[in-house]
């Protein structure tokens, strides 16, 4: 595949995104990057020209904001061109005790991890030219494989995602728009500040790597790192006299 020569990068702040569209600066594509904050999204625009991006220009936005996309949209489209190549990174891991508790919480984390990206994606793909070339690229995550006890209100949301692109990659196989699903396992990021770090953590780096070979290789579906489609099979086939018991 040709190196992409425009990227919209929707949650640009994040690790694993900066990590991924260092990899594509240097290859010499130009970006439209949008997050929630200015400052951190000119300190990521300012480190990609750094790394070769010809122009990266910022905008802000909240994108867990239903009633924002479709304008939103069409603006970003109109600004950087038609895109070939679309990161969708942004989300929250939350928390599940307050979800359970408080159902503003469970809301925002259906919200943001699973309602609005399905919105982007449509919203994006809506009156493009069939015959322009897009991948697009969605981080998932490995926690919608299975509803665990521990996390189910995040898991379900990434599940719901999964799904949603399966379709969606389906209805669109016949066309040059090519959609990949990234499930990440644990990675060392600001999303998991809080959490103790072990040797199942990845860097974003590793990570962002893993997405350029999946889009260059144009994969379906990407683990990342590879072991957790080892992990994540053994785990989505415990029987369920087994999975019950486990403290996961
Ligand atoms: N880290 C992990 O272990 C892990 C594992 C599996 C999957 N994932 C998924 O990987 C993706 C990237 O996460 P990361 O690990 O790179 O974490 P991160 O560095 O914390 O990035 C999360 C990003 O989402 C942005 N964001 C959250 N809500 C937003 C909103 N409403 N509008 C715009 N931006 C918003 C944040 O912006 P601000 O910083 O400005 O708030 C931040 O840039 C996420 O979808 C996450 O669910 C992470």
């Amino acid at each position: 595949m040709s190196a992409p020569s425009r990227i919209l990068v929707l949650g640009a702040s994040s690790a694993m995104a900066q990590a991924y569209a260092r990899r594509r600066a240097a290859t010499g594509a130009a970006f439209l990057l949008v997050g929630l904050n200015a400052a951190r999204l000119a300190a990521v625009a300012a480190d990609l020209r750094a790394c070769g991006a010809p122009s990266a220009e910022v905008a802000t936005a909240d994108l867990a904001d239903p009633a924002g996309i479709g304008a939103h949209a069409a603006a970003f489209r109109a600004r950087l061109g038609e895109p070939d190549e679309i990161l969708i990174a942004y989300g929250e891991l939350g928390d599940q005790a307050e979800s359970e508790r408080d159902l503003d919480a469970a809301r925002r984390a259906f919200d943001v991890n699973f309602t609005s990206v399905a919105l982007w994606t449509l919203a994006l793909l809506k009156d493009r030219p069939p015959q322009a070339p897009l991948a697009l690229v969605v981080i998932g995550s490995v926690a919608g494989d299975r509803g665990r006890a521990s996390n189910f209100v995040y898991g379900a949301a990434k599940g719901g995602l999964d799904r949603f692109l399966e379709g969606l990659a389906q209805a669109y196989a016949a066309t040059p728009v090519h959609i990949v699903t990234v499930k990440p396992g644990f990675v060392d990021s600001p999303m998991t500040d809080a959490i103790a770090k072990g040797p199942l953590f990845a860097s974003p780096d590793a990570v962002g790597a893993d997405i350029v070979r999946a889009v260059e290789k144009r994969r379906r579906v990407v683990y990342t790192p590879w072991f957790w489609w080892v992990i994540m099979t053994i785990i989505r086939h415990l029987p369920w006299f087994v999975f019950k018991r486990l403290k996961i």
